[in-house]
């Protein structure tokens, strides 16, 4: 349902995996003329081009980000732009730049432009070796072994420091690992839980790259939706957390998503083949404790992993039988 509103939304990121379909979802509540896309190398799909304003912008340019906010009146900024944790082991220096670099242009131009509300999107990764694996606490440690990490908690930082110095309301959530069909992540050490869903249907086959019993915390796209949405919505007064929220939806080890994903397609094998994203995923959280968020907001998302597999390989399959992929 679209709603009456006066909203001018930017997303930045908005050709990557979470911007690709967040865009499309903001455009039908917000009004697809009130919400501008933003890219920075790739093209963007058919149906983000066609389905409202789509903009270049680089977020680590402080000038492209001011222009696009003064061309369209913008008022939100969603800003998704970002290098991801296995990209940002092998260039250290680039997810810093983009990812730090970024998101204090995107913040200073807020305070300046007198922009009303800010989401950027932390993560597990902000949590190191020194934290609970399991049930990991909202206020654990922050200590990470990864520069994409080390840039996540700076970046948590500097979102409170602008809320309690400027009053600017910047909100934020630490996604885990986000499982999708419409736009394929790039980087992330969380990637093989989506790689394996469309190995597993074109090929039936897949080698992954983490061990069969690494856990991690993972959500499927629909609910990372919502958590955005919903956080982005909240009232004010509700957000005690301006760092960033733990939220979460499932866990499941690398070998019980290969199982779950066999009861759809029998004759699917998984190799495993370990490689430096192996260090990585063994340093962050098993699970998630998202109590803060579910009683601070009402955050309760709907997928498990068989509802989550068996939605995505419908999906998917349907996808593939028709050829619709971008
Ligand atoms: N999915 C991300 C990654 O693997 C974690 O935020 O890098």
């Amino acid at each position: 349902m679209q709603i009456k509103t006066t909203k001018r939304i930017l997303v930045t990121g908005a050709t990557g995996q979470i911007g690709s379909e967040l865009t499309l979802e903001l455009r039908k509540k917000y009004g697809k003329d009130n919400v501008v896309a933003a890219g920075h190398k790739r093209k963007p799909s058919e149906k983000l081009a066609e389905s409202g304003p789509f903009e270049f912008v680089d977020t680590t340019n402080k000038e492209n980000i001011v222009a696009v906010v003064k061309k369209y009146g913008i008022d939100t900024i969603y800003h998704l732009a970002a290098v991801l944790s296995a990209t940002g082991e092998e260039n250290p220096q680039l997810a810093w730049h983009v990812n730090m670099d970024g998101l204090y242009n995107v913040l200073e131009t807020a305070r300046e432009q007198k922009i009303t509300r800010v989401f950027w999107p932390s993560s597990i990764a902000v949590f190191g070796p020194d934290a609970p694996r399991v049930n990991t606490p909202q206020n654990a440690v922050l200590i990470p072994q990864t520069m994409y990490g080390v840039t996540k908690v700076a970046g948590e930082l500097l979102c409170n420091y602008y809320f309690t110095r400027f009053g600017l309301d910047v909100r934020s959530v630490r996604y885990p690992g986000i499982i999708s069909n419409e736009t394929l992540p790039g980087g992330g050490t969380t990637d093989y839980a989506v790689e394996i869903f469309y190995e597993a249907i074109k090929k039936r086959r897949y080698t992954c790259f983490v061990r069969e019993d690494t856990v991690l915390p993972m959500m499927y796209m629909p609910d990372c939706i919502k958590a955005t949405m919903d956080l982005m919505e909240a009232d004010p007064a509700k957000i005690k957390h301006r760092t960033s929220y733990n939220v979460t939806a499932m866990s499941f080890s690398a070998g019980e998503l290969v199982a779950e994903i066999k009861k759809h397609i029998p004759d699917f094998l998984c190799e495993y083949k370990p490689d430096f994203r192996q260090k990585i995923a063994d340093s962050w959280p098993m699970s998630l404790d998202d109590s803060a968020a579910r009683k601070e907001w009402g955050w309760k998302p709907k997928y498990d992993l068989a509802t989550m597999t068996k939605d995505m390989i419908e999906k998917l399959s349907k996808r593939f039988a028709e050829g619709s992929f971008n």
